[in-house]
């Protein structure tokens, strides 16, 4: 993002620290003996566990909660055993000690089958409640359990796709094939860092189905360099909850002005050193070493790139780096260069990506003919992109952003929309307010460019 960054207030959030994935073994905890409100313990249809489930009265509001004791803080799966003999959704809220996710409980087919529904959330050592309420007239499903376990990565972006590798000029996944991972990018960590929670996380992976989650932090306007540690933490903790949900994660050094990176370069190795030390061991990391460099030439920015990669690599080998170009990100053109300056001196490292960014109201096919030719060149990744105007708000221009996502989808070039959060402008896909409580899953609280992206994040992936 560039240009005009409006302050914007920063709520007051507790600071939250990183937790290790809990190792511990699932417990079953049955619906029957939960605290039950406005139902019923049955046992009526086949296939429950334990002695019976709840039958949810027909009423919005009827609810089960599980008292649920975890070993440790941090992130857990909770998995929900139901069945629902109605072609209705049934729909509940999840309110875990008190912070509400929406969840959907489609019909099973018949009251005899029964399915599991799973999400992902953040839970306190000790004693914690979860409660699940009926949010329609219809009354929940009916319910057999709830277990309690650690994050499951199956089926996920990462699990299917594993540590992946920069090959030839496309991204590739431990199998060698070539990929395309396409997700969002959060706004400033130092404004919207509340838009990133346990709820609007599970909705990024789950509703959305995006395969990457971009950690924006800026380094100027308030950020970092305010607090390296602070910010540092929000990066390490945004790191962990985007590998509970199996996504992967760009670590994006968000230099923004001044253009040269080598202004923030002593920065950017004490940041690097640590995510990589601490990181090292996981394999859905992406690291960005220079959002939008401007004012400086490319030999400027492969200079610093030239400084920063050994800094990574010496603790973090194998996880591919991205590296800003001229002008915003755009390749040079928007100086009125080409992508020839970079494929004429390339980084000289292996493993390598640069990085193009473009607003489609703002960004025509001058800029769309260079990402096409430099794609066929150089591994390209566009790691910000919006389908408004440069400043992030303005009108979409819906049909020109259609034409870079079929290039992206032809040429398999990993893509990132700006932005998740409910900032005012256009481009922040929740209308305002939405931050934090919700709710992220669905429609109801999007902008209509959020609404056109949550569609094609959505798609499914060729992995
Ligand atoms: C039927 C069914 C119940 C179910 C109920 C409902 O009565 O037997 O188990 O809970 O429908 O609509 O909720």
């Amino acid at each position: 993002m560039h240009r005009s960054m409006r302050l914007a207030v920063v709520a007051a959030i507790a600071a939250l620290s990183l937790q290790a994935v809990p190792a511990q073994a699932a417990t079953t905890y049955e619906a029957e003996n939960a605290t039950v409100s406005q139902g019923a313990v049955e046992s009526n249809h086949t296939g429950y566990s334990g002695t019976g489930f709840v039958n949810y009265d027909n009423t919005t509001g009827s609810y089960v909660e599980f008292a649920v004791d975890s070993p440790t803080a941090g992130p857990a799966t909770l998995t929900l055993r139901y069945a629902n003999g109605t072609s209705a959704n049934r729909p509940m809220a999840i309110a875990v000690n008190g912070a509400t996710t929406a969840k959907d409980f489609p019909g099973t087919g018949a009251w005899t089958t029964w399915q599991e529904s799973s999400l992902t959330t953040t839970l306190n050592a000790g004693a914690n409640t979860v409660r699940t309420t009926a949010t329609t007239a219809e009354g929940g499903p009916n319910l057999d359990r709830l277990v309690l376990g650690a994050p499951s990565a199956a089926g996920t972006p990462v699990q299917a796709n594993g540590q992946l590798t920069v090959c030839g000029v496309r991204l590739c996944n431990q199998s060698g094939k070539q990929i395309q991972l396409r997700g969002m990018s959060s706004h400033g960590l130092q404004w919207y860092y509340q838009c990133l929670n346990t709820a609007s996380l599970d909705a990024l992976a789950n509703d959305w189905k995006a395969d990457v989650l971009r950690i924006s932090m800026y380094i100027q306007e308030d950020g970092y360099e305010t607090n390296p540690r602070l910010f540092t933490d929000r990066v390490h903790n945004l790191i962990e909850q985007a590998t509970a949900r199996g996504m992967y994660a760009i670590i994006d050094w968000h230099m923004l002005d001044p253009g040269d990176p080598n202004y923030n370069l002593s920065r950017a190795k004490t940041f690097f050193t640590e995510i990589a030390q601490r990181h090292n061991g996981k394999n859905n990391l992406l690291y960005e070493i220079a959002n939008e460099p401007s004012g400086v030439s490319w030999s400027t920015i492969r200079n610093y790139a030239h400084q920063i990669i050994p800094v990574i690599r010496q603790y973090d080998p194998e996880a591919p780096i991205i590296v800003g170009t001229r002008a915003w990100s755009s390749l040079g053109v928007s100086d009125g260069a080409t992508e020839t300056e970079v494929i004429n001196n390339p980084v000289n490292a292996a493993n390598i990506m640069y990085t193009f960014h473009f607003y489609a109201a703002s960004h025509g096919s001058e800029y769309l003919n260079a990402l096409s030719r430099a794609a066929d060149r150089i591994p390209m990744f566009v790691t910000e992109f919006g389908t408004q105007e440069y400043t992030g708000d303005g009108s979409n221009n819906f049909t020109r952003s259609q034409q870079y996502l079929d290039l992206m989808a032809q040429k398999k070039i990993s893509w990132v929309n700006w932005n998740f959060s409910d900032d005012e402008r256009s481009g922040a896909v929740f209308t305002e307010g939405t931050c934090p409580g919700g709710p992220y899953a669905g429609t109801s609280r999007l902008k209509p460019a959020g609404a056109w992206i949550r569609d094609r994040i959505r798609t499914p992936d060729d992995f």
